[in-house]
């Protein structure tokens, strides 16, 4: 099955976006890691990233029909805001892993709720870019018990 990686707003400026909150390692970087390890366990991997949120919508929509079996997703602050995309999710029905580079407990009281964390099959957050590798690990583990 094939992996779809989503990455909400701002999240394109990661490496020179608040490198003592989210680290210095680029998005480029991240999705080529996480595909060439989805690649090694015989895994189709597609990233997106928008800062709109109806292209995450869209997007999501078009992975009922496109062979997507597992999202990752980081909808970033469509975190705290989104019902539209948690609807999206919902109306796909595609089990999906929340990852955030931060911890978001840790964060102000506005980051503390989550319009994702209760449809989420888990939720990884708080160590950095390696969040997206351990929730890959997890969804690799989802996918090949299924199998
Ligand atoms: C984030 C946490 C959100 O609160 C924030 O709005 C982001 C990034 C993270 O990955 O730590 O943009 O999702």
């Amino acid at each position: 099955a094939k992996l779809l990686v989503l990455h909400g707003p701002n999240l394109n400026l990661l490496g020179s976006r608040e490198p003592e909150v989210y680290g210095r390692t680029t998005l480029a970087q991240i999705d080529a890691d996480l595909a060439a390890h989805a690649e090694a366990a015989g895994h189709g991997l597609e990233s997106f990233q928008s800062n709109a949120e109806h292209a995450l919508v869209d997007r999501v929509q078009a992975a009922r029909s496109d062979g997507t079996g597992f999202i990752l997703i980081n909808p970033a602050a469509f975190t705290h805001t989104s019902v539209a995309l948690r609807d999206a999710l919902a109306a796909v029905a595609i089990p999906f892993i929340e990852v955030h580079l931060s911890n978001p407990h840790a964060r102000e009281p506005f980051r503390h709720h989550s319009y994702f964390s209760d449809l989420a099959a888990g939720v990884v957050c708080g160590f950095g870019a390696n969040s997206y590798r351990y929730a890959l690990d997890a969804a690799l583990q989802h996918l090949s018990s299924r199998a």
